[in-house]
């Protein structure tokens, strides 16, 4: 079964329909071209308690893995690692050290990035930055590790 995908753009502006959200699409192609399945989407604007909201209705509707965009940079609104973390029960620190790693070949704006990736509940959340080029490539530089650890998530415990 295809990866089952959920991805949420985390932006002030496309939440208020002030710009067109770009980055939701792009990172949503990319997925597709991997061969996983989008099966949600959501824009909320940068407030924790809506991300953790998108987060945790995601992962109720059955997504495996969710794809957030924005919110990780270094601006005062930006809050998604901060909600992110709340909810997680562990983060996976490889992540967030390869996308910023690869990406300062790139960008030297690449380390303000706070791009991380995080578990709630047995989904991989992977937080993407906001500009749709960007996350697109922070998506390249980890999507080789993502089904081996959605297969990890997923694994029911022996005994059960
Ligand atoms: N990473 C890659 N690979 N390519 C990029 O263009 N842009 C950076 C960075 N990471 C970028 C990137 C920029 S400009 C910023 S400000 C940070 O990600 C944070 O982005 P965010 O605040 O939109 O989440």
């Amino acid at each position: 079964m295809p990866v089952q995908t959920g991805i949420i753009t985390i932006s002030d502006r496309a939440a208020n329909g002030i710009y067109e959200d770009l980055g939701g699409p792009a990172v949503k192609t990319a997925a597709e071209a991997y061969g996983w399945k989008v099966r949600a989407e959501s824009v909320v604007p940068d407030e924790k308690r809506d991300i953790q909201q998108a987060v945790r209705e995601q992962v109720r509707c059955g997504c495996q893995l969710i794809l957030t965009t924005g919110g990780t940079g270094v601006a005062l609104r930006d809050a998604t690692p901060e909600a992110v973390r709340e909810i997680a029960v562990r983060e996976l620190p490889g992540f967030g050290e390869a996308m910023r790693m690869e990406s300062l070949k790139i960008t030297p704006n690449a380390i303000l990035s706070r791009s991380l990736a995080a578990v709630v509940d047995k989904t991989l959340v992977v937080c993407l930055p906001g500009k749709p080029k960007g996350a697109v490539e922070c998506l390249g530089f980890v999507a080789g590790a993502i089904p081996h650890c959605i297969r990890i998530l997923q694994e029911v415990p022996a005994g059960c």
